[in-house]
């Protein structure tokens, strides 16, 4: 699948689920609120929420910064947000890839969770480290290698199809943020295990998140009975003795600096 054709499922598979995605995002709450600490305290500042979803946390950015932008692919999400945010934010619809920003423009992009679905990565982050300022801060949190590894192997059980997105391992996220322009300056590695009644109402977080779409599954649409089947017994092998499933998402987040020229 071309690069366009993916981000284009992408943006479709997000924009269906704009009503249902607050309701589910607890993980990307938890995740959002983590990069607080690491925010400049000067308020004079323009900032970029980059993948901005409903805008929850771009609001947040808007009572701490004079200018503010959210910026997101999908046209869905975005009308959710100008129709539930506050009215002084600036909204794009654009790509990660592209962003119709001028150079060293902005002195804070934030991004929380969005970066785990631009592959190849350090296309991304080279227009990150573009846009800004020399001095300015990329603050971001992403999923590693690890994330959902109950799904994954529950799924290795039953055919060889891919059933969850690649996440990329830390070793090789690190790299990207060390370079002539930018250094990272601070990161974290967290598990975070959340739990669920069963593996249904994991698959219907993912729906309602608008992450279900796996860009490398060969298989169209959804699996048959007997292979959910399959795969719910083989999960099973998780189960906590409290009847909770869980599900495993490894979140790696950090602070870069763009360096002067
Ligand atoms: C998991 S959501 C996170 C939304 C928001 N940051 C939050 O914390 O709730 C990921 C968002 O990234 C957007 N996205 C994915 N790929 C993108 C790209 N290439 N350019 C811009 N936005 C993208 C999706 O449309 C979606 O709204």
């Amino acid at each position: 699948m071309s690069e366009k054709t993916n981000r284009f499922k992408i943006a479709r598979s997000f924009g269906s689920a704009s009503s249902s995605y607050d309701t589910s995002a607890r993980l990307q709450r938890y995740c959002g609120k983590h990069l607080m600490p690491w925010l400049p305290n000067r308020n004079d500042l323009t900032a970029l929420d980059l993948g901005a979803g409903t805008g929850f946390f771009t609001e947040l950015l808007s009572s701490r910064y004079q200018q503010v932008i959210g910026l997101d692919i999908s046209k869905n999400m975005l009308q959710f947000a100008k129709d539930n945010r506050n009215s002084s934010i600036h909204w794009l619809e654009a790509d990660a890839y592209k962003i119709p920003l001028q150079d060293s423009s902005v002195d804070l992009v934030y991004s929380n969770l969005m970066i785990q679905w631009c592959d190849p990565l350090d296309l991304v982050i080279n227009e990150v480290m573009r846009v800004l300022k020399p001095g300015g801060l990329f603050v971001f949190s992403t999923l590693i290698d690890g994330t959902l590894i109950e799904l994954k192997s529950a799924w290795a059980q039953v055919d060889n199809d891919q059933h969850v997105i690649d996440f990329i391992p830390e070793s090789e996220i690190r790299p990207l943020f060390d370079g002539t322009n930018r250094k990272l300056l601070n990161a974290k590695q967290q598990d975070i295990v959340l739990e669920y009644e069963n593996v249904l109402h994991l698959a219907r977080e993912l729906k309602s998140l608008g992450a279900s779409h796996v860009p490398k599954k060969q298989g169209k649409g959804l699996a048959g009975k007997d292979q959910w089947q399959k795969m719910t017994k083989s999960y099973q092998s998780f189960l906590e003795p409290s009847g909770i499933y869980p599900a495993t998402y490894k979140a790696f987040s950090g602070v870069v600096v763009k360096l002067s020229d």
